[in-house]
């Protein structure tokens, strides 16, 4: 370890192995520097990490077995609500029976479900305009002019496949990174 002790070295600053005084205070002043800065750093990584309660609402699992065809469900995840819907035959026909690229959002019914569970879809309960929560997912809610969701907030109508379809929103309700674990068993996140 290099110590500041003063020697009797030569008169131009050298010790005896050739090195400066001033290197010595030099290298004393960065050590400490480099101790000091790693312990700040500690805690501030510290803090950066996810909590536990953060990491355990990173994904979700829901058993969709008792939603009929016909209901939906509201359910959370990382603090924003979800919906999830067990599409009706006739309903996924009014889906598939609109040219999508007629649409605001352009999207099909297939692009927003996964392939073999057309008839689960699984969206944002959030509106794409300010944020509300639309009705529908709920027992008896309206779900406006084309059967799917309504945010009454400023009146914008979402069908059966969640897209916008009249209203203020820009863009259909969104499709969260899923996958299905099983038949009855999705994975959110
Ligand atoms: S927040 Fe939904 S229509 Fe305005």
């Amino acid at each position: 370890m290099a110590t500041l002790e003063q020697t009797d070295g030569p008169a131009d600053g050298h010790s005896g192995d050739g090195t400066r005084r001033r290197d010595f205070i030099n290298i004393a002043a960065v050590s400490f520097a480099g101790i000091g800065a790693a312990t700040v750093l500690i805690p501030l990584v510290n803090q950066m990490n996810p909590s536990a309660d953060v990491l355990a609402l990173a994904s979700i699992e829901v058993d969709l077995a008792a939603i009929k065809p016909g209901q939906a469900i509201k359910t959370s995840w990382r603090k924003q609500p979800v919906f999830i819907r067990n599409l009706m035959p006739k309903e996924i026909a009014e889906a598939n029976a609109v040219d999508a690229s007629s649409l605001r959002d352009p999207a099909t019914l297939a692009e927003r479900t996964k392939e073999g569970h057309n008839n689960w879809l699984i969206t944002m309960g959030v509106c794409t305009h300010l944020g509300c929560v639309p009705l529908g997912a709920g027992e008896g809610e309206a779900r406006g002019d084309f059967g799917g969701y309504f945010c009454p907030c400023h009146g914008s109508h979402y069908d059966t496949a969640a897209r916008i379809r009249k209203g203020p929103a820009p863009l259909n309700l969104h499709v969260p990174d899923y996958a299905f674990k099983s038949d009855t068993v999705v994975q959110i996140g």
